[in-house]
């Protein structure tokens, strides 16, 4: 059985912070109307950016009944080598990262290749998922309240080509801006991918908020994959570039130290990393004496996603 269960969604919990006016435009694209638009406006929603977050809806596919982790775990235990390579150093200093304005561009293998403002982005899903994802990120896990839109809404728009195999992300360089950067850690951008069937996988999702608010930059900001049932090295923060292509791209872990980063990077608590356990997890924000949870397959989501990999060797494919 998967974890994936389907909880009560309290309304509150489901309204965003928002500039009202853009707002009002989805609630009605969303079909709530104008009403329930000013009456989310009475709840004193605070102006967060100008490019809005579409409402998520709570989608049954996607609910856990596990406690969320705190907003403030989430946005301050992060991983961002761009900006140093302590968990506290993405909260202390991506602050410097510019986002606007912002662009990702939608290149090779596609019928419509083209370059995508944050604005027309976010229009081209109408109807949101509301999402709970337990993240299992190393040897530690969170529940994320993630807003955003199947990555195969963009995908279906542009029309991969036949030869289209893998989907590339390649995410932003700000050398001035991302004080990590001179420590070549990785070979800068920080590039991911996906196979295409994987990165087609409703559960794959283009990220734009969290907890009702977009993306702080620690997190990815503006916009972001979430893989939920992959390790979280292969959700790249801060996109700009997706490029599909008919060979399997050189991630930017699998080019650094490939026999412990694979390309595919599913949770799998029976592959061990080379130099630890992967068993088990500790939930963030659960106490330092809490027991650590038993990691499980897929992360959870095998039910949804383990016929992608029938027949295939998941220990060589790690
Ligand atoms: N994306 C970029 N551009 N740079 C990074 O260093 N780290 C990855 C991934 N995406 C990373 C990245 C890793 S190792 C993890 S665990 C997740 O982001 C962490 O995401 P979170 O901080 O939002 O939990």
């Amino acid at each position: 059985m998967s974890k994936v269960k389907v909880p009560y969604i309290a309304p509150s919990e489901i309204t965003p912070e928002f500039v009202g006016q853009s707002r009002r435009r989805w609630l009605q694209q969303a079909g709530f109307g104008v009403a329930a638009a000013l009456a989310s406006d009475a709840f004193g929603l605070r102006d967060a950016m100008s490019a809005t977050l579409p409402p998520s809806l709570p989608n049954s596919t996607y609910q856990l009944d596990e406690k969320l982790t705190s907003e403030k775990d989430i946005t301050t235990y992060n991983n961002f080598y761009e900006f140093g390579t302590d968990k506290s150093d993405p909260s202390r200093y991506a602050g410097a990262m510019q986002t606007e304005p912002w662009t990702v561009s939608i290149e090779g293998e596609v019928e419509h290749p083209g370059v995508y403002d944050m604005d027309s982005l976010l229009k081209l899903a109408s109807m949101e998922e509301r999402v709970y994802r337990l993240r299992c990120v190393e040897a530690w896990s969170m529940v994320i309240p993630w807003q955003g839109y199947s990555l195969a809404i963009l995908l279906k728009k542009v029309g991969p080509t036949s030869k289209a195999k893998y989907v590339e992300f390649v995410t932003v360089e700000q050398p001035k801006n991302m004080r990590g950067i001179s420590a070549h850690i990785l070979d800068w951008p920080y590039v991911e991918a996906l196979r295409i069937d994987e990165a087609m996988h409703p559960l794959t999702l283009l990220t734009f908020g969290l907890y009702g608010k977009s993306l702080p930059n620690q997190n990815g900001a503006p916009v972001r994959v979430v893989v939920p049932w992959k390790y979280g090295f292969k959700s790249g923060k801060s996109i700009v570039k997706i490029r599909l292509t008919e060979q399997q791209p050189v991630t930017s872990w699998v080019k650094i130290a490939p026999s412990e980063y694979g390309f595919y990077g599913n949770v799998n608590p029976q592959v061990p990393h080379p130099r630890w356990s992967q068993a088990t997890e500790r939930r963030i924000g659960a106490g330092v004496f809490a027991p650590r949870a038993e990691t499980l397959m897929f992360n959870g989501y095998a039910d949804q996603v383990a016929t992608l990999y029938t027949g295939m060797d998941l220990k060589r494919n790690f």
